[in-house]
């Protein structure tokens, strides 16, 4: 009879069942009035009063297991079909927090792509630069207070080897590497050893420009630069352009760029002046050209330089560059609707 409980124990163990009908029947045999327990109860009178408490014990063991498989089965079927009664298979799915592009590559990428119609190529170059390519070619005087510690991060002295403060040693690598005309954009980052602020950073970004090529005027940066502020803040956008100095460009120009949030009347974030200052311009010093083996008699050009967070900090409202350097997910997150 032992031998008996252990075959049906072993039965038990093996049935699955995928309904709940399935699950009935099983009770039925098993527990059910005439059912399997039922026979050996029956057949416990006629057991020998010694095997009477081992085998007594054996048929209970066998109840309980039956039951508590009873339950398990039926516990996983209604979990199934469970399931099945709320998904919804036709609800949209859960969205997804998809990435999006950095506001500064954003605009670095509209600027690119509004000078690009133009005819404008895109050049790189390395951010370890040397004298020659960040001062020296560009016409900097020995003295010039760029070349000086506070403003440059020098890697190493003599000769000296830095970390570019602006893109136009990308330019001076195009005049050296290329045949003329030339036309192209340095986007790129600098560095400059300055205190972190609101409105400086030892890092930015910046878009260089160059033309080069037989009589090209002030006009054309002119009209050029007045296109792109067109295309960049709107076409209700005016320009104007104050006289400057920088060593490489003479005459040297920077522009401004009518406030669009006053429409040119003034308020706070103009300093109610009506303009925004957006860039640095103007004709390439003959002296450049001459110093890149380029006939300054033959070749006239301009070059013109912005800073790209300047750029998104007056397209997006932005008072504080430091946020375009912290990657808080909170700030980043609004400009996902952005291209
Ligand atoms: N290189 C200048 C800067 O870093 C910008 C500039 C470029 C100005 C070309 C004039 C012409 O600020």
């Amino acid at each position: 009879m032992l031998q008996n409980i252990d075959t049906i124990l072993e039965e038990a163990r093996q049935f699955k069942a995928e309904t709940k009908e399935e699950v009935e029947q099983f009770r039925i045999k098993y527990l059910g009035k005439k059912g399997v327990l039922s026979g050996l109860f029956r057949d416990f009178k006629g057991v020998s009063s010694e095997q009477k408490r081992e085998v007594g014990l054996k048929i209970n063991q066998l109840k309980q297991y039956v039951a508590d498989r009873i339950e398990t089965l039926l516990a996983d079927i209604t979990e199934e079909s469970g399931n099945e009664k709320t998904v919804d298979l036709t609800l949209p799915g859960p969205s997804l927090l998809s990435g999006a592009r950095h506001p500064v590559s954003i605009v670095r990428n509209e600027i690119i792509s509004i000078f690009g119609r133009l005819g404008y190529t895109i050049s790189e170059g390395p951010e370890i630069e040397d004298d020659w390519h960040v001062f020296s070619s560009l016409n900097f005087p020995p003295e010039h207070p760029a070349r000086d510690m506070q403003d440059t991060f020098f890697i190493e002295k003599d000769p000296d080897i830095l970390l570019r403060t602006h893109t136009s040693s990308v330019q001076v690598r195009v005049m050296e590497k290329e045949s003329l005309p030339i036309r192209t954009i340095s986007p790129g980052r600098v560095f400059r050893n300055e205190a972190i602020s609101a409105r400086a950073h030892c890092i930015f970004h910046q878009v260089e420009g160059l033309y080069i090529d037989e009589n090209v005027s002030f006009a054309d940066l002119k009209q050029t630069l007045l296109y792109f502020a067109r295309e960049m803040f709107g076409k209700k956008v005016d320009i104007r352009l104050r006289p400057s100095y920088f060593p490489f460009t003479e005459p040297s120009a920077e522009m401004d760029i009518s406030c669009q949030i006053c429409g040119g009347m003034g308020c706070n974030v103009c300093k109610h002046t009506g303009w925004l200052e957006i860039l640095g311009c103007g004709m390439v010093d003959p002296n450049v050209l001459e110093f890149n083996h380029i006939d300054s008699n033959k070749y006239t050009g301009f070059a013109f330089g912005m800073g790209i967070e300047r750029v998104a900090m007056l397209k997006y409202q932005v008072r504080d560059l430091r946020l375009y350097f912290e990657n808080d997910i909170r700030f980043l997150e609004q400009f996902q609707a952005a291209y």
